[in-house]
């Protein structure tokens, strides 16, 4: 399917406008583009890393996992809007971008495996003890783990396409 008449849309709007014409803004936008970042990739890894039983061994994997969730959306949202507005100066640099395209491949992968995947395999991880005692439904530790790395791997690598945008 042909999109480039997005883009083309996209870099005749006001939005692209107000982009490339607004310097300080600009920048602004950039920084809530790295710091929704930040928030999203920090409590993934925050979740992932106490899965592999490498940070907070001491408190149950669930209580992580269910306070991470809300500032894992709200990372994404901002770092949706922010990059919507950022793609607006550069529309026709990045409708042909192969970095750009790698990235929201990657950005579409996580955020199926996060509301898929991920959530369910760490609501049965084996040390999640729910209100009838132990899960009788709990996946091998060795499951949870897998899931862990994997996530790490998606959101790296949408992480380091989206800089290496910059570099092409
Ligand atoms: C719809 C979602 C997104 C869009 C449209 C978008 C778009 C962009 C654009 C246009 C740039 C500027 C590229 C440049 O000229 O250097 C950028 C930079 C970047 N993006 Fe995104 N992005 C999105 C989501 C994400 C996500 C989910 C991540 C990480 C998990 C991410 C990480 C980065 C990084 C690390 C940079 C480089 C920042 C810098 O060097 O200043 N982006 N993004």
């Amino acid at each position: 399917m042909d999109v480039v008449f997005i883009f083309e849309w996209l870099d005749a709007s006001w939005l692209s406008d107000l982009a490339r014409t607004s310097a300080g803004l600009f920048s602004m936008v950039q920084a809530v583009h790295i710091l929704s970042m930040v928030m999203l990739c920090g409590m993934l890894i925050l979740g992932d890393l106490r899965m592999l039983n490498v940070v907070l061994t001491g408190v149950p994997s669930d209580i992580i996992i269910r306070n991470t969730k809300k500032w894992i959306y709200i990372g994404l949202a901002g770092i949706i809007l922010s990059g919507i507005y950022e793609a607006s100066a550069i529309a026709m640099k990045l409708a042909t971008n192969s970095f750009f395209w790698a990235k929201m491949a990657g950005l579409a992968m996580g955020i199926v495996f996060l509301l898929s995947i991920r959530s369910s395999i760490y609501a049965r991880a084996p040390e999640v003890i729910g209100s009838n005692g132990p899960q009788s439904d709990a996946v091998d530790a060795w499951v949870v783990k897998l899931v862990a790395v994997t996530n790490l791997l998606i959101w790296f690598s949408v992480a380091a396409n989206g800089r290496w945008i910059g570099f092409s």
